[in-house]
């Protein structure tokens, strides 16, 4: 494993280390017992979307590896002011031990992979979101011990981070249902990825979706960048909610995750998500260890 680019280059083998490294350090950090595997390496941050999780868990992260973390907002670097993605790249490589980057087009970090020599890690794109997939599967693993028999539910766009749980939750082993509407269906290449598994599911109805799952999730009905569509997006997604009636017919011990931020009444309403902020905060909380995990991976 070179880079983090997408889950679909990952084996099943690699999640299941990073997760396995993820519970070790999360185990050390609680335990004051130190763990600076990465000293005296540097991690740039590209951010050219806004960001409070990526941002301060990778930074705090990197940190606690012993390393040093870099903020390089897009407003401030060249690339802002049209520097091609592959001139940065060969730049930055010569500088810094690895690239952390948030941005829209997934072209963009696939470039910085190619032209630079260092590990690139994606921390959003408009296609998808493996850091936090990494988290969410450590988080369902912490709350029910094992993948095996599990199915999740996603309710809503067919976003970046359906694109990834998609790929996630089918390669370590769980089933996996998606209610969306025809128009905000996932990737066509993620659709690809899904069809040879059986225990696969695309609808309309969020109450099918639903039925008898583990794990209930959603997202945003309107990504960063789609701001000009909200309105036509609220129409759209209008039923697609996490609520008490898409509970009702989950499993009674189904647990919700929220990769945040979460906007209550529109896909998840206040009710459910405060009776399930236990597990949506542990996930957030996650990021930084399996984050961790990816660097040490990748960078040590
Ligand atoms: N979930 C997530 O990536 O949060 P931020 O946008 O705050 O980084
Ligand atoms: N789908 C959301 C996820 C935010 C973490 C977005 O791209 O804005």
């Amino acid at each position: 494993m070179k880079h983090l680019l997408k889950m679909l280059d990952l084996s099943k083998e690699e999640i299941i280390e990073i997760l396995d490294l993820a519970d070790q350090l999360k185990y050390e950090l609680k335990h004051g017992i130190p763990h600076p595997h990465l000293q005296g390496k540097t991690l740039g941050m590209i951010f050219q979307k806004a960001s409070t999780r990526t941002r301060v868990s990778f930074e705090t992260g990197m940190y606690q590896l012993g390393g040093q973390p870099l903020f390089l907002s897009a407003h401030d670097l060249q690339i802002g002011r049209g520097e091609p993605v592959q001139d940065t790249a060969r730049v930055l490589s010569r500088y810094i031990d690895g690239i952390m980057i948030r941005t829209f087009a997934q072209k963009e970090v696939e470039d910085l992979a190619e032209y630079g020599n260092i590990p690139i890690i994606n921390g959003l794109t408009d296609f998808c979101h493996p850091c936090q997939i990494l988290a969410d599967l450590m988080t369902i693993r912490e709350f029910k011990s094992t993948f095996d028999g599990l199915k999740v539910c996603y309710i809503g766009d067919g976003n970046n981070m359906a694109n990834s749980l998609i790929v996630g939750c089918l390669k370590v082993g769980m089933a996996f249902s998606i209610a969306c509407p025809d128009d905000y269906q996932p990737d066509a290449e993620v659709l690809d990825f899904a069809k040879d598994y059986d225990c696969f599911q695309m609808v309309n109805d969020p109450m099918e979706a639903a039925k008898n799952a583990d794990v209930v999730i959603t997202d945003v009905w309107a990504s960063m960048g789609q701001e000009e569509e909200a309105e036509k997006r609220r129409i759209a997604f209008n039923g697609y909610q996490i609520n008490d009636d898409v509970m009702a017919v989950a499993k009674n011990d189904a647990m919700v995750l929220h990769c945040l931020p979460a906007h209550r009444e529109e896909e998840i309403t206040a009710k459910v998500f405060e009776e399930h902020a236990n597990e949506i905060f542990e996930e957030a909380e996650n990021r930084l260890h399996a984050q961790k995990a990816v660097m040490v991976k990748l960078m040590k």
